[in-house]
């Protein structure tokens, strides 16, 4: 397999598993009635926005997209609605972040639009990842030269995002860390 093809299959496991944990930490709360970990919420938001959104989504518009689309006009449709996808976790992102802010200072509504939104956000990224798993990477496969590949190897490899590389709870929670607000 290609390097950049088990980087971005991974990149994959780590956003959905980051989405399912901010949905049921969020879920959980509500359910108990107790504060959740907001520092730890924020961690796993600014992981969001740090890698997934700045690097991921980008570099697969970049050096997958735009090299699909160079070759074939046959995936044109299903390569623009994940465009457009990738510009609305932009959006889920951003209502997330003020739905926390707001369940922080107290707003009893906040919590239940945070958790409303996380869910929503799994459910559209897991669909999202899907279609990509089993229809762009397989098209790359079939029609990608050995430049491509190089090309789009060194660009995921530079990711060196912290949580694909963590196989322990341990490790998990000292990569998160470095997400949590400076101020504590
Ligand atoms: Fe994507």
């Amino acid at each position: 397999m290609q390097e950049a093809i088990r980087i971005i299959k991974d990149e994959h496991r780590v956003l959905n598993s980051v989405l399912f944990s901010l949905r049921a930490i969020s879920r959980e709360a509500l359910r108990t009635g107790a504060k959740p970990d907001f520092l730890w919420l924020r961690a796993l938001l600014s992981y969001v926005d740090q890698f997934p959104e700045r690097l991921h989504h980008a570099k697969e518009e970049l050096y997958l997209f735009r090299v699909l689309e160079r070759r074939s006009s046959a995936l044109g449709g299903t390569l623009a609605r994940l465009r457009r996808e990738h510009a609305a976790n932009a959006g889920h992102s951003v209502r997330m972040r003020s739905a926390l802010t707001h369940w922080e200072r107290g707003d009893p509504r906040a919590g239940a639009l945070f958790a409303n939104v996380a869910s929503d956000f799994a459910r559209f990224n897991w669909r999202h990842m899907r279609l990509e798993e089993r229809e762009v990477l397989p098209a790359a496969q079939a029609t990608f030269t050995e430049a491509d590949w190089r090309e789009i190897n060194l660009a995921f490899a530079a990711n060196n995002d912290p949580l694909t590389k963590s196989r322990t709870r341990s490790e998990c929670e000292a990569a998160l860390r470095r997400f949590v607000p400076a101020h504590i």
